[in-house]
C-alpha cells in the first residue's frame, strides 16, 4: 500500500506521500544522473534547462557546472516546483537558477533559448511524447543538445522487467531504438545511446542542427 502510494507520485508529486517521492528521487536518481551528464558537454556559460526537474536536484547541479551561466527548471507539479525552490533558494537567490511551473507540452519560452536540455526519469509521463519531443527541439538552440535519460530500459533478455510499475503508472519503459525515432521525427541529428553495465539505465543525447546543417 504504502509502495503504490509511493511510487504513483512520481508521475506528478503532490501531498505527504509526493513529498516522501520526491526526497526520495533526489537520493535515488543521483548516481544515474551523474552517469548521463558525463554524455554531455555543458559550457560554463550555458543557458540550461532541466524539464521534470521534481526535487530540484538536478537543477542545482547543472548551477555548479554553469558557473557562468544560468538554470532554468520546469515540471507541471505545484509540489514539485515548491520543493525545487526551497533546494535551490541560493541558486535562485543570485539569479543563477529559475523554476517554473509549466508542462513540457506547451513551455513557456521563445524559440532558441536554451543551449542544453536535461530530463531525467521524466519522458515515461509525457503525455504526447511526439509532440513533446518537437517542443524540446523548439525551445533548444541551434547547434544544443539534449539528454533524456532513463532508469527503465526494456531489454529482449527480460521484457517485462518493469510490468508492475508500468501496469501502476500507465506508463511504458523505454528502448534505445523507441528514443532514437521519436528524436529523429522531431529532427534531431548525432542521436547517441548509451547503456551501461550491470544496470537498466539508458542516456539518449542528440543535437538540433545547425544553421549551415539544415
Ligand atoms: C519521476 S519524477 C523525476 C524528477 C527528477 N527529474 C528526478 O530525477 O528526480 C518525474 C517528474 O516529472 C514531472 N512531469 C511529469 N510529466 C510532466 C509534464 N508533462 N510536464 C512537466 N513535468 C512533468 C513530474 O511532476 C515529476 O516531478
Amino acid at each position: 500500500m504504502k509502495y503504490r502510494k509511493l511510487v504513483e507520485n512520481a508521475k506528478k508529486p503532490n501531498g505527504f506521500w509526493g513529498k516522501m517521492m520526491i526526497k526520495a528521487m533526489n537520493k535515488g536518481h543521483s548516481s544515474l544522473t551523474s552517469w548521463g551528464l558525463e554524455h554531455m558537454n555543458i559550457e560554463r556559460t550555458a543557458t540550461v534547462l532541466d524539464i521534470g526537474c521534481g526535487g530540484g536536484k538536478t537543477v542545482d547541479r547543472l548551477c555548479s557546472i554553469v558557473a557562468n551561466g544560468k538554470v532554468y527548471g520546469i515540471d507541471y507539479s505545484e509540489l514539485s516546483v515548491k520543493s525545487s525552490e526551497k533546494l535551490n533558494s541560493k541558486n535562485i537567490l543570485c539569479n543563477k537558477a529559475k523554476i517554473l511551473q509549466a508542462s513540457v507540452s506547451d513551455m513557456p519560452f521563445d524559440d532558441n533559448t536554451f543551449d542544453n536540455i536535461t530530463a531525467v526519469e521524466t519522458y515515461y509521463f509525457w503525455p504526447d511524447k511526439e509532440n513533446d519531443v518537437k517542443e524540446v527541439f523548439r525551445v533548444l538552440k541551434k547547434g544544443g543538445t539534449v539528454m533524456l535519460l532513463f532508469e527503465m530500459l526494456r531489454t529482449d533478455d527480460d521484457p517485462f522487467k518493469w510490468e508492475k510499475v508500468e501496469n501502476m503508472l500507465n506508463i511504458k519503459s523505454v528502448t534505445p531504438q523507441e528514443i532514437r525515432a521519436v528524436l529523429e521525427s522531431a529532427g534531431f541529428q548525432n542521436i547517441n545511446t548509451y547503456t551501461k553495465e550491470g544496470t537498466t539505465w539508458l542516456c539518449a543525447t542528440a543535437q538540433k542542427p545547425k544553421d549551415d546543417e539544415n
